[in-house]
């Protein structure tokens, strides 16, 4: 969809009338380039040839994020409700310890409670206790992996989580999680509006697959490719001190590659990355198996980073077990590292040639680990951002950052789409440079192929 039919508008709650307990602190705060006022939105766009494109007057934009003077809700009446739902991520309890304080500082919200182990934790019959959510209770958790709360795929009831809310008298829900749970957040903030309740829902997108759109990038992204490549240096160390040395690492990355172009650009041990944007052939002239074997002919080993979505068109249906989609909602995805290594052993005997295959898989290694400092600190000002918007009364929208911008997006878009890596973009550019790998593999591959760097 063409960037200016996409609707930018947040939904609020109401009108602002209390007066934020930040204003003064807005009032004395001088104004910079980097500071947003409040009708000031920030543009989608950012080359000149997207700005001549558009109709006269009509330039697509999002709402800035940041304190407002006027909120929609009392502090001192405000009682709010944190919940991780998803997959793990680096950075979760960052911002849970940084919507707590926030709340609890500046604005002065006496009352939070985070629910356990997801959705699941507003249904009664799951019987999950409730935590109070305390700056003392809150204190270190940055350190540690994971989240406090716990976490769960899946949705639940929305009415009996709505229910849930009411009972407990909650104004603002945040929701840190991935597009299911995305989804989950936005038919909460739907039925609550059929209820016709203030209460409000923000969320706080997360994914270490990069794949949210409308985000320069997504938490805890950075800090699990830069795990990640702890596992390639130890791949190419492995497969260079071995005859016939062949290392495979497989990444997570369900749909986007970016933690494998990331890794493997940031380490620069790769000779070939596969993604699941751009699919590959294994078999005959010019397949990537040809080239591997080329490969380890003019370097004496070779490094294989392949993120978990890659390749997938080359199985059957046939080959999926344990049902088509996760609890989630996501396609169940079939083993690329199982498929590379059969099918690299095969090939190489079939040519008389010793292999010695490493295969490393540290998938939730990469995920688990607290986040790095760069994402502490995206974390946190996430967090700060979310809290600024929940207490202005926006509702249905997460917070993200937008050419370097903290930003509103609607739900709604959020969840619309993937942020996905363009094989005619840069990164994919980058990375076949990087690597020297043929832009295709077939019959058809229109090599870039970069002269071999010797063997070491
Ligand atoms: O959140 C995304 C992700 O990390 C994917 O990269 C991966 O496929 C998935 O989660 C695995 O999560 P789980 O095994 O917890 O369902």
């Amino acid at each position: 969809m063409p960037a200016g039919d996409i609707d930018f508008t947040v939904q609020t709650l109401g009108k602002r009338t209390v007066t934020s307990p930040l204003a003064p602190l807005l009032e004395a705060r001088r104004t910079s380039a980097h500071t947003v006022e409040e009708g000031d939105r920030i543009l989608f766009d950012d080359t000149l040839s997207s700005f001549e494109r558009r109709e006269e007057g009509h330039l697509p934009s999002l709402e800035a994020a940041g304190p407002r003077q006027k909120i929609f809700f009392d502090p001192s009446k405000t009682r709010v409700g944190i919940v991780t739902c998803g997959g793990l991520c680096p950075g979760i309890n960052n911002v849970i310890r940084a919507l707590v304080s926030e709340l609890t500082t500046h604005y002065g919200v006496r009352r939070i409670h985070g629910f356990r182990s997801g959705y699941q934790g507003f249904i009664p019959e799951y019987g999950h206790d409730v935590v109070d959510l305390t700056l003392e209770s809150v204190d270190g958790i940055a350190a540690q992996g994971g989240t406090i709360l716990g976490s769960s795929r899946g949705q639940q009831d929305i009415g009996q989580v709505v229910d849930c809310l009411e009972r407990m008298g909650i104004s603002t829900l945040f929701v840190i999680g991935g597009d299911g749970s995305m989804r989950g957040a936005q038919a909460i903030a739907a039925e609550v509006g059929r209820r016709d309740r203030p209460i409000g829902v923000v969320g706080v997108p997360k994914t270490i697959d990069n794949d949210i759109p409308f985000l320069d990038q997504s938490f805890g992204f950075q800090t699990a490719f830069s795990e990640a490549t702890r596992s390639i240096r130890s791949a190419k160390v492995e497969a260079r001190s071995a005859p016939g040395g062949v290392s495979v690492v497989k990444l997570m990355g369900r749909h986007s590659g970016f933690i494998a172009c990331y890794a493997a650009l940031a380490q620069n041990d790769a000779d070939f990355v596969l993604i699941p944007e751009v699919p590959f052939v294994l078999d005959g002239p010019g397949g990537f198996l040809e080239c591997l074997r080329r490969r380890v002919d003019t370097q004496g080993h070779a490094l294989v980073v392949a993120a978990e979505g890659a390749g997938q068109e080359l199985f059957t249906e046939a080959d999926a077990e344990g049902g088509l989609v996760d609890a989630s909602g996501n396609k169940r995805l079939q083993d690329v590292g199982r498929l590379l290594r059969q099918k690299i052993t095969e090939d190489f005997a079939a040519h008389g040639r010793e292999l010695n295959l490493r295969y490393i898989d540290p998938s939730y290694v990469i995920r688990s680990v607290p986040a790095n400092p760069y994402d502490s600190v995206y974390c946190t000002r996430l967090a700060h951002a979310a809290v600024h918007a929940a207490m202005a009364g926006r509702t249905n929208m997460v917070v993200g950052r937008w050419r370097r911008r903290f930003v509103h997006i609607p739900i709604e878009l959020a969840v619309g789409t993937r942020n996905r890596v363009d094989p005619n973009g840069d990164l994919w550019w980058s990375v076949l440079e990087a690597t020297g790998q043929p832009v295709s593999f077939g019959e058809e591959s229109e090599s870039i192929e970069v002269p071999a760097f010797g063997g070491q």
